[in-house]
């Protein structure tokens, strides 16, 4: 399986952090943030990795990450978003580098304390459709929330007013290669942008996604109580492994 981190966009929730730089470059804690989504695959055994970039600091991202030597990968792809479409419009872009193969992708604000490894295996044995992470929160008429009937997804609303549950779909997805063909019929939302959500719809619709409970804390980062949030989790998260680790000896 290829993975995908999605790292375009303008941020302009974060402004004016985000003025002179790009979001995924700003610091969570001890690293730039788009470490975290580039580890959540690396974790997972995903060694081909494209990194999909937008705005004006680009180039930043090759200075930053280069051939991911930091990360143990031998070379890391890159591309650009012009403009501002929408996470679809970022993912269509990862068409060529796919090249049939299964894709993870990962939104480049998305932090998460456990691993993807389970959900990625699960999905390699599963024969084709998708599958996406889902994570009970108390706030989840700012995200993607699915309407859960037995054990199947029956619907994902964006950004509901009134949630049919608290379990928000996170920004972590795997995608069999059709998904390219149905990012090709998606229509620009209200809000002007190419939705994943539709996209799950479509694998609901077509009765191909499943689903998993991610374990662990999550968090996106790309408001400023949520970077601030995602900093505090890391912190707090190294110091338990600290303590861990002297426990044992
Ligand atoms: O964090 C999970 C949520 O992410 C999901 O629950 C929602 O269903 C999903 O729509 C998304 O919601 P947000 O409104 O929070 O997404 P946002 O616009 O903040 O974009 C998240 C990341 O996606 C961003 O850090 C980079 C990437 N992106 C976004 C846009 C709009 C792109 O690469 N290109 C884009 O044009």
């Amino acid at each position: 399986m290829k993975g995908v981190v999605l790292a375009g966009g303008t941020g302009s929730r974060l402004y004016p952090l985000t003025k002179i730089t790009n979001k995924h470059l700003l610091p969570v804690y001890d690293k730039p943030m788009v470490y975290y989504p580039i580890q959540i695959l690396v974790d997972a055994g995903i060694r081909d990795v494209l990194v999909v970039t937008g705005g004006r600091n680009s180039g930043d991202f090759l200075r930053l990450l280069a051939n991911g030597k930091e990360f143990g990968l031998k070379h890391i792809n890159y591309t650009y978003q012009e403009g501002e479409g929408g996470i679809a419009e970022a993912l269509a872009l990862a068409e060529h580098f796919a090249e049939d193969e299964k894709i993870c992708v990962v939104l480049g604000d998305n932090i998460i304390e456990g691993s993807i490894a389970g959900a990625v295996d699960e999905f390699q044995r599963q024969e084709r459709g998708a599958r996406i992470l889902l994570k009970k929160v108390p706030d989840a008429e700012r995200f993607g929330v699915a309407e859960i009937q037995g054990d199947r997804i029956v619907g994902i609303e964006e950004k509901p007013k009134n949630p049919k549950s608290s379990y928000a779909v996170t920004g972590i997805y795997m995608f069999d290669q059709t998904v390219f063909e149905k990012t090709r019929h998606l229509k620009p939302s209200d809000r002007g942008e190419l939705e994943i959500t539709d996209v799950n719809n479509a694998y609901i619709r077509e009765g191909t996604m499943t689903f998993s409970f991610l374990d662990g804390w999550w968090t996106d980062a790309g408001t400023f109580d949520s970077l601030l949030r995602a900093a505090n989790m890391v912190k707090q998260s190294r110091e338990v492994k600290v303590e861990d680790s002297a426990a044992a000896l």
